[in-house]
């Protein structure tokens, strides 16, 4: 287990629990008592045809680096982003690692759902043969005021859109992630909204910036990231970015996300990085660079305003950034 010494201004973890989800926790451990979590059991670990065990290296994954992405910063070192997780299925914490090895990624299907001419559920597989690979480094910004920079491989969600034909009046997208009773620990914490889902705009989706990752660091992703296939919304709060997805859906209703369930005051749909519009339970005018713990300014739109900001024109009454 990683122990991390923390800097003083470091963000409690009770400060940044949701406040409807320690209400919610310690009622129920107030009634029936402590909830037992069962220790994952471990699963083989194979990706795209590897075999091998949990401890097995993940497969290389090279692809050629758009230089249009450098993330204006340098990476994050790789021990640091694949220690340090939020991945709730797992575990509450930041040391959740070991336990997601457990997660069975193959065989891996994605379905394409709702407003689409065609609904069907494609292998990943087939679905890597009909799109480019190519790497990406993004600046990530987690809500909780930490953040890394990462080589992603992958492809841009717009081509997944494409392929999945949407019908006229489909609007949103929204994201399913996995939910196995059996290898996830946290799905037995009954106070969270199992499935993870989380949403947005097809305007959004089809922004060159959206990008569905299954690599990091030139080798397929770590099962604790978000294998085999996560989001990767680099102007976004890091929640907006969900992990290990089994289904799209095409819309017109605005999807409801895991944690604007619980809390829509301090995870809004929208969640968009703005350093001066504070969480309501703490500043988000800096951030916390994992591996060296240096304070940076945080940027508007996490630094992509170029890109984005446009899409956002005429929302002036939407709250665009908490
Ligand atoms: N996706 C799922 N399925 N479950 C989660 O708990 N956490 C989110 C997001 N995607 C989460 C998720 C949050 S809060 C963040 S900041 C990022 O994943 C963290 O990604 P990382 O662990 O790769 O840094």
């Amino acid at each position: 287990m990683l122990i991390k010494r923390r800097p003083g201004w470091t963000i409690p973890e009770q400060r940044v629990t949701p406040e409807a989800v320690v209400l919610a926790r310690r009622a129920m451990l107030g009634g029936a008592g402590a909830v037992a979590v069962a220790a994952p059991a471990r699963a083989q670990w194979h990706l795209f045809g590897g075999a091998g065990t949990p401890a097995t290296p993940r497969q290389p994954l090279a692809a050629p680096r758009d230089a249009k992405y450098d993330g204006g910063r340098p990476l994050t070192p790789e021990k640091d982003s694949t220690t340090y997780n939020n991945y709730y299925e797992f575990g509450d914490d930041k040391s959740i690692a070991d336990a997601a090895q457990a997660l069975p990624i193959d065989p891996w299907s994605l379905e394409i759902a709702g407003m689409v001419a065609r609904p069907r559920t494609i292998a990943l597989e087939d679905l890597l043969k009909q799109v480019t690979l190519e790497e990406r480094v993004y600046r990530h910004r987690c809500v909780e005021a930490w953040a890394m920079t990462v080589p992603w491989t992958g492809f841009p969600l717009a081509d997944l859109v494409k392929l999945a034909e949407p019908a006229a009046g489909a609007t949103y997208l929204r994201f399913t992630t996995l939910a196995d009773h059996k290898t996830m620990p946290g799905l037995t914490h009954s106070w969270y909204p199992w499935p993870y889902i989380e949403g947005i705009t097809l305007a959004e989706a089809t922004n060159e910036l959206s990008f569905l990752s299954v690599g990091m660091y030139g080798k397929t992703i770590p099962k604790q990231d978000g294998a085999p296939i996560r989001l990767t919304l680099p102007w976004k709060y890091g929640f907006k970015s969900a992990k290990s997805i089994v289904k799209v859906e095409f819309t017109d209703k605005r999807p409801v996300g895991f944690w604007q369930q619980l809390q829509d005051s301090e995870y809004g749909f929208w969640a968009n990085v703005n350093p001066a519009v504070p969480h309501p339970r703490w500043s988000q005018a800096q951030e916390r660079l994992l591996g060296s713990d240096e304070m940076v300014p945080t940027q508007i739109w996490n630094g992509y305003g170029d890109t984005v900001a446009s899409l956002y024109d005429g929302l002036k009454n939407e709250r665009l950034f908490a």
